[in-house]
């Protein structure tokens, strides 16, 4: 092979306001997938990232939470690290952008840019919460909408509409933080002026660092002329601090590209092999690709590269952009169960089937892919269970019993060895691609050749009869040399697996060349099973799980998390609904008869109600706070007793009932005073 190649490979840093789920997990995965391929080829491949821990939405919820920012992100990424390690996810380095290493690239970065005149200075007009004493991103403000006439819209977009404006358009503003009304305020902000850059990326846009589809979505952003981009945010604000102007911040999305370059400088101090400069010096020869979803595009091929120029280093090789995931064809969502967070698939589920699901539906494009939870089921089962794994169970016995484990030298089909060898090209470039989808097709052709082709020598017959004992061993040795070969190129997708094949093959870690060569008079170590079936059972259980996860956080005001930058999700409580809304619920007081834990649920009490003329069995994420759940017997409390029904892995859920707390495990029962009777309405 020619020279080994220096590439380094990001997948885009987590915000460290919530958990990973499997939309997430889809560009880990194929980063990881694409990585390790690369470390099997025997290149320095280096893969970095890191939680992205600053911003107001962080330094918000750690305010509710009653902790500092800096032990929100601590716990954050603790809990991000353990999901990536389980899901095989093998990063280098999985830093944070709060860290030294960042302060000072994100420093020196803009000093770069301003001292070479690419940052302005102007002062702008914005909200302000007279009460939190803090400027608004849009995001925090509401009002109505001063198109339709639509109250409780943010401060950006109108979702009855569809209008966008300006926070300063919408009619009766509000603080969603503090339901304030805002005021208009000055403050002087820092911009990076992008359009300085208008020329190099146009060309460098053009240059195959994009997939077509980007390219032309940026061309339209291209064509309108680039703005000037405002990368201050005043105090309150979590993050690092702007050189020589106090009270000033960078935006969370200046210094987290950066973290990109800090997370490999921070891995640079540890591994004298790689040296930082050797890879991001403008001259680099370094390969640098950046894994992305569709939706940050902007700030990975526009403002990134732009920052990259000015300051001095080089700029990305390639910027690879994935798919939104969809599950069962839509949006995940919480009520079907299917907003499933990584943790939650875990306890259920083996990791590689996700991966190798994933793999064979990820092509190069821009496409959403659909995680269809029966076709997954279905195509994991068939492909890798009865297909690959099948091959080594077929023959590894007979060379146990007959051979005392020692395979043969004796290739019984060399013609499809032959055509194993002669797919690897193509394979490989499958992989360089991305195009996992194509290089999984490859490989099962690959296996349902060889799957005939000892279904047609049978050696379970042959091994009957007299004088085919010769043939039976070399049948089953070539079908382990073929198994073998499948491994290989299936490792980077199902390092698990191959680590169990080559404890079974007996062998050193396979790389990728050995698919070249065979084994041959060679002893293997006993046969255990290598994967087994998914049991459809175990996605229902999944799916229910996810939904107890919602129900824990609607009685659970704590961990109902915003995701997003700055962004808080839309607080059901804060609004306002039409009186009929509020008649159509079925309030009552409910006799609880009986209180007790559910088995396989960490969060849930069933609650046996009396609510006058029926009887509910409800589920209510309460039982941290109720650790003896029997003294809540014979205690009235209140429910909605109109809510749809709700399966749930447990049983059914008919009904909720009323709890407050600050959250985490303090939550509590609401109760009505004395002479409230069981099955009276609350009005
Ligand atoms: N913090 C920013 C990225 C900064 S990179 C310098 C961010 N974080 S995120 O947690 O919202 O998303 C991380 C990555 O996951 C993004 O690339 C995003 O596109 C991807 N995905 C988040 N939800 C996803 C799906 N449902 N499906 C596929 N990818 C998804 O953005
Ligand atoms: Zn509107």
């Amino acid at each position: 092979m020619s020279e080994p190649r220096k590439i380094l490979v990001t997948s885009a840093l987590p915000y460290a306001n919530g958990s990973i789920h499997l939309g997430h997990m889809l560009e880990y995965i194929q980063t990881d997938m694409w990585v390790r391929f690369q470390k099997h080829r025997g290149h320095q491949c280096t893969y970095v990232c890191a939680d992205d821990a600053h911003g107001s939405a962080i330094m918000l919820r750690a305010e509710k939470e009653g902790i500092t920012p800096e032990q929100l992100i601590a716990n954050v990424q603790a809990e991000h690290s353990a999901d990536f390690a389980d899901f095989l996810v093998d990063f280098d380095n999985f830093h944070s952008t709060h860290a030294e290493e960042n302060r000072e690239l994100s420093s020196q970065i803009y000093l770069k840019l301003r001292d070479a005149g690419h940052i302005a200075t102007r002062s702008i007009t914005q909200y302000f919460d007279p009460e939190k004493q803090m400027f608004l991103a849009d995001r925090f403000i509401k009002g109505t909408c001063p198109k339709c006439g639509t109250e409780d819209q943010y401060g950006d977009n109108c979702e009855k509409c569809g209008a966008t404006y300006a926070p300063t358009d919408l009619k009766d503003p509000k603080s969603a933080i503090s339901g304030a009304t805002p005021v208009l305020k000055d403050s002087q902000h820092f911009f990076f002026k992008l359009p300085d850059f208008q020329q190099m990326l146009q060309t460098w846009t053009r240059s195959g660092t994009l997939q077509d589809a980007v390219a032309n979505k940026i061309a339209e952003w291209l064509d309108v002329g680039l703005q000037q981009w405002d990368i201050s945010r005043d105090a309150p604000y979590f993050g690092f601090e702007i050189p020589d102007e106090p009270g000033k911040y960078f935006y969370v999305w200046l210094d987290a590209p950066i973290g990109y370059m800090a997370s490999f400088k921070n891995l640079c101090a540890r591994r004298p092999e790689l040296d930082f400069d050797a890879y991001w010096a403008k001259d680099s020869s370094a390969e640098l690709y950046h894994f992305i979803g569709k939706d940050i595009v902007n700030f990975h091929a526009l403002f990134w590269p732009a920052m990259l120029e000015g300051a001095g280093y080089r700029k990305p090789t390639g910027i690879n952009v994935h798919g939104y995931l969809t599950v069962n064809g839509q949006k995940m969502s919480k009520s079907r169960g299917t907003f499933i967070k990584a943790r939650t698939y875990l306890d259920h589920l083996s990791p590689e089937y996700l991966r190798y699901y994933y793999a064979s539906k990820l092509g190069r494009g821009v496409d959403d892919l659909d995680l269809n939870l029966e076709d997954f089921v279905q195509k994991v089962n068939s492909d890798l269970v009865g297909k690959v794994v099948n091959i080594a169970s077929r023959c590894a016995g007979f060379i146990h019993k007959g051979n005392a484990g020692v395979l043969v030298d004796t290739n019984a089909a060399p013609e499809l060895t032959e055509a194993f060898l002669a797919a690897a090209p193509s394979i490989a470039d499958a992989y360089e691609a991305r195009d996992f989808a194509r290089a999984m097709r490859e490989i099962m052709g690959l296996a349902d050749r060889a799957n005939a082709w000892i279904a047609d020598k049978a050696p379970w017959s042959l091994n009957k009869q007299e004088g085919k004992q010769e043939e039976v061993q070399a049948i089953c040795a070539t079908g382990v040399n073929l198994f073998r070969q499948l491994v290989i190129f299936l490792k980077p997708v199902l390092p698990l697996l191959a680590a169990d094949a080559e404890a079974f093959l007996n062998v050193a870690p396979l790389t990728w060349n050995d698919h070249a060569t065979l084994l041959a008079n060679h002893q293997l170590n006993e046969f255990k099973p290598l994967m087994t079936r998914i049991d459809p059972v175990k996605v229902q259980a999944m799916t229910d799980a996810s939904k107890e996860d919602l129900a824990a956080s609607q009685t659970d005001t704590g961990s109902a998390a915003p995701q997003g930058n700055g962004e808080l999700a839309k607080d059901p409580l804060s609004a306002e609904i039409e009186f009929d809304a509020f008649a159509a619920v079925d309030l009552r007081v409910a006799l609880i008869l009986k209180a007790e834990a559910v088995e396989g649920a960490d969060k849930l009490l069933r609650l046996t109600l009396d609510i006058g003329d029926e009887q509910r069995n409800v589920f209510s994420g309460i039982k941290s706070a109720y650790p003896d759940p029997a003294k809540l017997e014979g205690r009235l409390t209140m429910m909605i007793a109109n809510l749809k029904p709700r399966k749930m892995r447990f049983g059914i859920s008919e009904g909720m009932v009323m709890a407050a707390g600050p959250g985490g495990a303090e939550i509590y029962l609401l109760s009505p005073d004395s002479g409230a009777k069981p099955g009276q309405r609350i009005k």
